[in-house]
């Protein structure tokens, strides 16, 4: 399937301000085919317009005034070094007792006011718009991802020229920015490394970034930027590159959580021999590694991509629940909603003559046979009315009973299955 029908078959849910995975990098054949893993891509005022739906400089103020963004989030840096965080924090106390800390706004605004670069790491983590746009890349890449802010006093360099471990987006949202990009290593570091300017010679992009622009780098692409005139603020959505070697460990991982792998060897006895030339714990290890590879063999290799995509999208940071939202629409279930099977795993017992038991998210319950029997039926993707879901009872009791099961997951309301 080609990464542009993807999109498509992933039922990619985002709200309308968020841009989708071509709105930001154009034909996504194009863009896997040229540009991914493989050289930087600069797209001019493809954001334009929308671009501070992401971020803006007012929810920056805000996120500073907020004493529950831990600092932690923040990173302040000046003339090249890391401020330390005690600069621009302070205790936060309960009765006398220290509670959290947190930041003061007045001396983040004096560091940025003479000269500071501030940095919000994962910016996902409490702002919903940034994290609606993490969303898009972990669906995209089923890898981590993190949307990073950086707010840039005017006419200051951000960062020494430097490469990071991970692909970078960058969304220019404020003000413009001059980038240095220069060619990727020959060996791409797996680690951030920084680098003198002298030494990595004439860059190959030299630009200017402005509002509404998106540039690509692949992991490992040395660069370098500076504010110009004015206030920049950039995002920069990364996403952690998983190669094979990385996804190819975490099935072996997965493999030797078995109880066949628990054994304790004593690794030294390797040195001792027995009579029939055998070598202790070698000719045991061995066996594990015959083990496992038995166990490789018998790996589903489309049930454990399926696996491994799901872990890779589900890191801390990029979920998103509306459970509350859900929950409060059932509570006024119309009549006529049309209602689904959920993802939510079912287990349908036997029937006793009038009722069956159900087991879904550790609850057992009792329901009609008539009940049990609608819920066979929507296990094929059909829907069913609120109303009719109970067969054969008056409206408000069917109704009652579709509540029920709603609240526990079991079913969900077709208008608000993407929701
Ligand atoms: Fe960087």
């Amino acid at each position: 399937m080609s990464p542009s029908s993807l999109l498509g078959a992933m039922g990619v849910d985002t709200p309308t301000a968020t841009p989708g995975f071509e709105n930001l990098v154009g034909d996504a054949e194009v863009f896997f085919s040229e540009h991914f893993n493989k050289k930087p891509l600069l797209r001019r005022g493809v954001l334009e317009g929308s671009v501070r739906n992401l971020v803006s400089l007012r929810q920056l103020d805000d996120v500073v005034a907020m004493e529950a963004v831990s600092p932690s989030y923040l990173r302040i840096a000046k003339d090249g070094r890391g401020v330390p965080s005690r600069a621009y924090t302070r205790t936060v106390t309960d009765h006398g007792a220290a509670l959290a800390e947190a930041v003061v706004p007045e001396q983040v605004y004096e560091l940025f006011r003479s000269g500071g670069t501030i940095t919000w790491n994962a910016l996902n983590h409490f702002l919903p718009s940034a994290r609606h746009l993490v969303q898009v890349f972990t669906r995209m890449f089923d890898s981590p991802s993190e949307v990073v802010a950086f707010l840039t006093p005017a006419g200051k360099d951000g960062y020494a020229p430097h490469h990071d471990p991970v692909d970078v987006y960058v969304i220019q949202i404020e003000g413009t920015k001059n980038w240095r990009i220069w060619e990727p290593m020959a060996e791409r570091g797996a680690d951030k490394a920084t680098y003198r300017s002298e030494d990595l010679g004439a860059p190959v992009i030299e630009t200017i970034l402005r509002p509404g622009d998106v540039l690509y780098l692949p992991y490992g692409t040395p660069h370098a930027a500076a504010a110009k005139a004015e206030v920049s603020l950039h995002l920069s959505v990364t996403v952690e590159p998983r190669h094979w070697r990385d996804v190819v460990a975490e099935t072996v991982r997965h493999l030797l959580q078995e109880a066949e792998f628990d054994g304790l060897p004593h690794l030294g006895s390797v040195a001792a021999s027995d009579g029939a030339g055998a070598h202790g714990s070698a000719a045991a290890f061995g066996g594990m590694l015959r083990l496992l590879a038995d166990r490789l063999e018998e790996v589903d290799p489309i049930a454990e991509t399926t696996r491994l995509a799901a872990a890779g999208r589900v890191r801390g940071g990029a979920g998103r629940s509306r459970e509350f939202e859900r929950l409060a629409s059932v509570d006024v279930l119309a009549p006529e909603a049309l209602l689904r099977r959920s993802a939510v795993p079912l287990e349908i017992g036997p029937s006793d003559g009038m009722k069956s038991g159900l087991l879904v998210n550790g609850h057992r319950l009792a329901v009609p046979d008539a009940v049990a029997n609608t819920l066979r039926d929507l296990e094929n993707g059909n829907a069913v009315a609120a109303a009719r879901f109970f067969p054969g009872v008056p409206e408000a009791r069917s109704l009652h009973a579709a509540q029920r099961l709603a609240r526990l997951g079991v079913l969900e309301i077709a208008d608000h299955m993407r929701s």
